[in-house]
Formats: C-alpha cells, sequence, structure tokens
C-alpha cells in the first residue's frame, strides 16, 4: 500500500518534470501536493589532506596579504574521500567535492560548498549538497543541508561535526560527520 503510493508519486514527479512547458519557458503554476517524505541518518568520516604527495585538498587562489593572523580570502579545491571508520583505511563509501572558502576575518572559517557523493549501497550515485559556514576551530559544529540528488532529491537537513584528528601545521584533517537528512 505504502510502496504503490510511493510508486505512484514517483510516476507523478517524473512527469511533471518531463512534461514540456506549454507556453515558452514556463509551465501553468498548480498548487504544490507534498509527497511522502522519507527520513535517513548518516555516518561517516571526511579525509581532508592538504600536505603530502597525494594531496585532497589544494589551493588554488590567496590573496597578496602577510600581515593577516587567519588564511582570509584563500579558496581550496577539495576531492575527499568519506570513509565508514576514523582511519582512511576503513572502507571508501564516497567523496566530498567542491570548494572550501576561508571566509572569517578574525577567526578561521571555512565556508562549506560541497556535494557529498556516494558510491556505496542504496545510495550510490547520489548525494547531498552542504551550503553553510564551517567555524572549523570549534571541536563541535554543525552545516547545512540544502538538498540533493538521486535518493536525495529534495533533502533538507543538518549535519553535525567533530573533529576526530587534526594537524595545522600540515592542515589535515579527519571530521566526523553525522548528517540527519529529510529527502523524497
Ligand atoms: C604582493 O604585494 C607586494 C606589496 O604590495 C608587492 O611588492 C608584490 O609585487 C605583490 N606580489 C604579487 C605576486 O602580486
Ligand atoms: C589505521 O589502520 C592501519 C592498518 O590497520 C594501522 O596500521 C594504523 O595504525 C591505523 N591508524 C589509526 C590512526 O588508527
Ligand atoms: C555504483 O553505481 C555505478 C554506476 O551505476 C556502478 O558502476 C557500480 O558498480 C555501483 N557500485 C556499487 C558498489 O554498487
Ligand atoms: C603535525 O605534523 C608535524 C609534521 O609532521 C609534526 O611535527 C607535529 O607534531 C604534528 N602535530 C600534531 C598535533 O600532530
Amino acid at each position: 500500500m505504502k510502496k504503490s503510493l510511493i510508486l505512484a508519486w514517483i510516476l507523478v514527479l517524473g512527469k511533471a518534470m518531463a512534461m514540456a512547458p506549454p507556453h515558452g519557458y514556463y509551465s501553468k503554476t498548480k498548487p504544490y501536493v507534498p509527497a511522502p517524505q522519507k527520513l535517513t541518518h548518516l555516518h561517516f568520516f571526511l579525509h581532508d589532506t592538504l600536505s603530502g604527495q597525494n594531496p585532497s585538498a589544494v589551493i588554488v587562489a590567496r590573496p597578496n596579504m602577510t600581515t593577516a593572523s587567519v588564511p582570509f580570502g584563500e579558496v581550496i579545491v577539495v576531492d575527499d574521500p568519506l570513509t565508514v571508520g576514523p582511519n582512511i583505511t576503513s572502507e571508501v563509501i564516497g567523496n566530498a567535492q567542491g570548494l572550501w572558502v576561508s571566509t572569517g576575518r578574525d577567526v578561521l572559517t571555512l565556508m562549506v560548498y560541497l556535494d557529498f557523493g556516494f558510491m556505496k549501497g542504496q545510495f550510490n550515485g547520489s548525494s547531498i549538497s552542504m551550503f553553510s559556514r564551517n567555524p572549523i576551530t570549534e571541536t563541535e559544529r554543525e552545516l547545512a543541508v540544502g538538498g540533493g540528488r538521486g535518493k536525495f532529491r529534495m533533502a533538507k537537513g543538518f549535519a553535525q561535526l567533530k573533529t576526530y584528528f587534526r594537524n595545522s601545521t600540515l592542515r589535515n584533517s579527519i571530521v566526523e560527520y553525522k548528517v540527519t537528512v529529510i529527502h523524497y
């Protein structure tokens, strides 16, 4: 019963998306009928490595300022592995791709523009988008989940972060993510 309802919804949603707009670039506006939503919890570790032979994060731009105490204005491109356990040798279940942007003038803050893509289990091929400030000097912090792809379509939620390991000289870190996400 519940399964067929969800299936019917997927069909409706699929049809609505595939339908060509009748008047140029827009469709007729209709009342929005909410679909049944699901709740999923995710738990994984992100490995961010700026140093060494094979970094997963690279600095692509920084301002020409030598006086600042924080790397304000720095832009870092990342492709960080996500693992089930804290050790990099544990199972890799996906990666986070996008940007960190150092946006704090006084306190180190790395704005997050990241897509967390999964490649194992039922969420293989699906991803969630995070767009949030990230005060990385606080051991525990929270990021906003603003959207998703595939099985995480229309995702909304939040991620609770806890630094598991950080070497601020080498700029390497392992961060635990506990994500709560509502999606279709
Ligand atoms: C950086 O700024 C200094 C001081 O203003 C200047 O001498 C130097 O040429 C600048 N370097 C670059 C790469 O723009
Ligand atoms: C990760 O696992 C490897 C191999 O099992 C082990 O040698 C290493 O000490 C572990 N590292 C940490 C930080 O637990
Ligand atoms: C994940 O999906 C890709 C593309 O559909 C497929 O090639 C791969 O085998 C899948 N991996 C797992 C672990 O299911
Ligand atoms: C960070 O790495 C450097 C270089 O390997 C090392 O000397 C230092 O002890 C490390 N610091 C921490 C907190 O692990």
